[in-house]
């Protein structure tokens, strides 16, 4: 007996939310198989699509550390063998370690007979998170979990909130080949912000999520701005304000950094406009001479 998932890749912070609010993408994402194996314990058997920079080691990997805290949780001893096979790009922005997690525990449950229903599942996929950057934040794993878009209202006790998405949504996620260490791109942000900063930004998650749930397009467009985190992290990624300008000046509803980057995703309101926007994206990219991919996804 078998089990094959697949979990979405993810936009984390959607501008203003820092580690509260995330959405998922139809694509990519991760593929985790798992099988039963006759002696107790679990083992990494296959992984692809990594070149070979994963570890093998059960308690070193995100999927396998993801998995052995809900057998864990649900007391089960027996045998299970991961293969795990990555579809998305390492250190991009896009909740590459979350997607696995996420695969993992889902398949684990499935697999057992769903023996947790699909919220509980959360702290387990969160582990993974730990370990692979360093803090247990959520808004990648719950709306890979989840899909659409996630709030997480708070971390102790865990409230994931998923919000309604408005029918005619597009992402654009434009990953540079460049790669950005979420650990350190945590390590550089202020541990203090200033109170007029902290106003602006509840204002816009406030508005975004009003947006959001009213389907009002030039609301989610005047709350997507980021004061406090992005003035930090644009500094990591070459000719940010050149792509995030051409994004916006291309029709998007806004522009930011995907997660903790180097990735920007865009939003906006028809398909065309999306494609219109990835391409002025890339174009951008291109003019510094870096190269990048495309993925458009409806929300
Ligand atoms: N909220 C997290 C961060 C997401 O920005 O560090 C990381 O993917």
């Amino acid at each position: 007996e078998s089990i094959r998932v697949f979990a979405p890749a993810t936009v984390a912070n959607v501008t203003c939310g820092f580690d509260v609010l995330g959405f998922a993408v139809n694509s990519p994402g991760d593929e985790v198989i798992l099988r039963f194996k006759e002696k107790p314990g679990i083992q990494i058997s296959q992984i692809t699509g990594d070149d070979g920079r994963l570890s093998k080691d059960p308690n070193l990997n995100t999927v396998s550390i993801a998995i052995q805290d809900y057998l864990q949780r649900t007391d089960w001893s027996g045998g299970i063998d991961i293969e795990l096979h990555k579809k998305m790009p390492f250190g991009s922005g896009l909740g590459s370690s979350a997607a696995s997690a996420v695969a993992g525990v889902f398949a684990i449950n499935k697999l057992l007979g769903d023996k947790l229903d699909t919220p509980a599942l959360l702290p387990s996929a969160m582990e993974g998170e730990r370990v692979a950057c360093g803090s247990a934040h959520a808004d990648n794993v719950a709306p890979s979990l989840y899909g659409g878009f996630v709030i997480i209202r708070s971390y102790d006790p865990l409230d994931v909130i998923k919000i309604p998405t408005p029918k005619d949504l597009y992402a654009v996620i434009i990953h540079p080949q460049i790669e950005v260490n979420t650990k350190d791109a945590r390590n550089i942000l202020k541990k203090k912000i200033a109170m007029q900063d902290a106003i602006r930004q509840w204002g816009n998650v406030a508005g975004l999520i009003a947006g959001l749930t009213q389907s009002d397009y030039g609301l989610i467009s005047r709350s997507m701005e980021d004061v406090i985190v992005e003035p930090v992290r644009s500094l990591l990624i070459p000719a940010y304000d050149v792509v995030k300008n051409s994004a916006l000046n291309a029709g998007a509803l806004g522009c930011g950094i995907s997660g903790s980057g180097p990735s920007l995703f865009a939003l906006s309101q028809e398909e065309g406009v999306a494609t219109t926007v990835g391409a002025a994206m890339c174009d951008a990219f291109r003019s510094e001479k870096i190269d990048s991919e495309i993925y458009i996804s409806k929300i």
